[in-house]
């Protein structure tokens, strides 16, 4: 596969086979990713894959703050408000997986079911939570973007999947004291990763982007 399609055809897999990924496949994600830029090659980031029991007793965990009702306390404040073209998007998606599945995601027991599912990494073998010192500028925060990107493409054009989740950092506290990652760091971003389970209907469906003209001036 060739960069332009890597890109093009990775998508959000939310159901993976049950095989587990050869340790040296997994670091070999990270061993690409690195060569992401980043800001005077600062390379802000932090990376723990977890697999097997370490993965089941944090889903364990953060299944309990869930059903327990538990505050969440992410390190990046889920968004309260959209501006309304990016609002329209995410409608239109929400329009299309309703569309689709008849789950309206944006209904309570929906997600409280969604943010199960994320803690669970969609029952993925493998899980990796990504991290920075919280002291480093929005810069390296976009930086960790680009990490992230990276991996997901290395691991795409290695025949695995990913799915990037915001959910997966709720509870960043009981995250962060699980892995041993000190306070003063903030948990960017988890990971479910493995083996894509293509026959399943979770993974059919393709998001939608778009146009160039929607978003793009051309000036001369
Ligand atoms: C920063 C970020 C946070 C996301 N958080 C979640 C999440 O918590 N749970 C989830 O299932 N998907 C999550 N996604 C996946 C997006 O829903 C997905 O990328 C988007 O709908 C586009 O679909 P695609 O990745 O298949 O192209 C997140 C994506 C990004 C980039």
């Amino acid at each position: 596969m060739d960069s332009l399609e890597c890109i093009k055809t990775r998508q959000s897999i939310r159901k993976f086979t049950s095989d587990p990924v050869p340790e040296k496949d997994l670091r070999d994600l990270l061993d690409i990713a690195r060569w992401s830029p980043s800001y005077k090659n600062s390379q802000p980031w932090n990376a723990v894959i977890l697999s097997g029991a370490k993965k089941k007793e944090l889903s364990k965990i953060l299944v309990e703050c869930l059903t327990g009702k538990k505050q969440n306390s992410p390190d990046l404040a889920a968004p309260v408000s959209w501006p309304a073209a990016e609002d329209k998007n995410i409608k239109n998606l929400m329009a299309k997986r309703m569309e689709l599945t008849g789950v309206d995601l944006s209904a309570p027991e929906m997600i409280f079911k969604a943010k199960k599912a994320n803690f669970n990494f969609y029952f993925a073998p493998h899980a990796i939570y990504l991290y920075q010192d919280a002291s480093l500028s929005e810069w390296s925060l976009f930086d960790m973007g680009l990490f992230a990107q990276s991996l997901m493409l290395a691991a795409h054009a290695k025949g695995l999947a990913s799915v990037p989740q915001a959910f997966a950092t709720d509870y960043a506290k009981e995250v962060k004291e699980f892995l041993g990652i000190p306070a003063s760091n903030r948990l960017i971003l988890g990971l479910s990763v493995g083996y894509p389970d293509m026959e399943s209907p979770v993974n059919a469906y393709r998001t939608e982007r778009m146009e160039v003209e929607e978003f793009c001036t051309f000036l001369q």
